[in-house]
C-alpha cells in the first residue's frame, strides 16, 4: 500500500532478512520509482538499535515518515541484552531510542518540506496494564514473572507505553505530526504464534472486531496518508481512522507519560 504512492525510498528494519526480501521484491514490484532497503536492527539489543538509526541519519537528508511497528506480543518472562523486560524493551525502549535518534532527521524534514510524521503502533490490549500503576517503573528491569496473565499485562504495559510517549512526543515536538495506531486484532505471526489458552483470549476478547489478515496494516497505512488537516494529534486511531474510545484513565496522566519520558 505505501509502495503505490511511490516513496522515493523505504527502509525495512528487523531481524529477519529473507521476511524483508521478500516484501522488498513486492515494493518493487509495485513501484519501480521506490528503493527498498533492509536494515538490520534488533530491538532486543539497544547497541543494534543505536547502530541502525546511525546509518539512516548518515545516509539521509530526509525523514517524512516513521512507523514505529516492530513487537513481539504474549511471550514468557525473559530480558533484552540491556536488561529490560522482553516486551517493555523490544515494543518501547527500543522505539523510544530510534525516535530520539532520528528526531533531528524528522525536524528538519517538518520545518524544509512541511511535514513530518511518527506512528506509534499500539493495541486496546493496553487495558491490561497493571490497574494500580499503568507502568510499573520499579519492575521494568525484571522479567515481571508474578502476575496473574503475567504475559498480558507485561505486553499491555508496552503498549500503554507506546501510546503515552506518543501523546508526549506530540506535547514536546508539536511540528512533527504523531498519530497512534491500534492495527485492530489480526492473525498475523504475533497471535498465530500464540499457544491454545492465549489465542483464545485474543479471539474470545475481540470477538465482533476482528479483521482479515490482509486488513491489519490498513490503520497504520491510513495514517500515513491522511491529510494534516484532518488528523488530530497524539490521538489513538482504532481501524480505520476512527479515533479511539478505549482509553483508560493511564492513556491521559500526564505525570505519568512524563515519568515514561525521563
Ligand atoms: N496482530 C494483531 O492482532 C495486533 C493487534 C494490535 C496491535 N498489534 C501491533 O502491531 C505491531 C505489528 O505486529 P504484527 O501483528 O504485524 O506481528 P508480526 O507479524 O509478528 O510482526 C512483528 C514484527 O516485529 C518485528 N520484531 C519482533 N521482534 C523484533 C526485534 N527483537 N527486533 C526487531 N524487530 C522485531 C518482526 O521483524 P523481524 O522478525 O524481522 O525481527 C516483525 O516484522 C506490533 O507492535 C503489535 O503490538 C498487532
Amino acid at each position: 500500500m505505501l509502495a503505490r504512492r511511490n516513496p522515493a525510498k523505504i527502509y525495512i528494519t528487523g531481524r529477519n532478512k529473507s521476511a524483508a526480501q521478500r516484501a522488498i521484491a513486492n515494493i518493487k514490484s509495485i513501484s519501480t520509482h521506490t528503493d527498498a532497503v533492509w536494515l538490520r536492527c534488533d530491538h532486543a539489543n539497544l547497541a543494534s538499535v543505536k547502530e541502525a538509526a546511525e546509518v539512516i541519519s548518515a545516509r539521509e537528508s530526509r525523514l517524512d515518515v516513521l512507523m514505529a511497528n516492530a513487537g513481539v506480543m504474549a511471550q514468557p518472562p525473559g530480558l533484552t541484552k540491556d536488561g529490560y523486560e522482553l516486551q517493555f524493551g523490544i515494543n518501547h525502549v527500543a522505539h523510544a531510542l530510534l525516535i530520539r535518534k532520528l528526531l533531528g532527521l524528522l525536524r528538519k524534514t517538518a520545518e524544509e518540506h512541511g511535514e513530518a510524521r511518527i506512528i506509534p503502533v499500539s493495541s486496546l490490549a493496553l487495558v491490561l496494564a497493571p490497574p494500580g500503576h499503568g507502568i510499573v517503573f520499579d519492575d521494568l528491569k525484571t522479567t515481571q514473572p508474578y502476575w496473574v496473565l503475567g504475559k498480558w499485562q507485561r505486553y499491555a504495559q508496552s503498549k500503554l507505553a507506546n501510546l503515552i510517549y506518543g501523546r508526549e512526543l506530540f506535547r514536546r515536538y508539536p511540528e512533527i505530526l504523531t498519530l497512534v495506531a491500534d492495527p485492530g486484532p489480526s492473525n498475523t505471526g504475533l497471535v498465530s504464534s500464540l499457544g491454545f489458552f492465549d489465542k483464545m483470549i485474543v479471539y474470545l476478547g475481540n470477538i465482533n472486531r476482528f479483521l482479515g489478515i490482509d486488513q491489519g496494516h490498513w490503520n497504520q497505512v491510513w495514517l500515513v496518508g491522511v491529510p494534516k488537516d484532518q488528523a488530530k494529534p497524539g490521538e489513538l486511531y482504532e481501524p480505520v481512522g476512527k479515533p479511539s474510545q478505549g482509553y483508560t484513565h493511564w492513556c491521559l496522566d500526564p505525570q505519568l507519560a512524563e515519568r515514561l519520558w525521563e
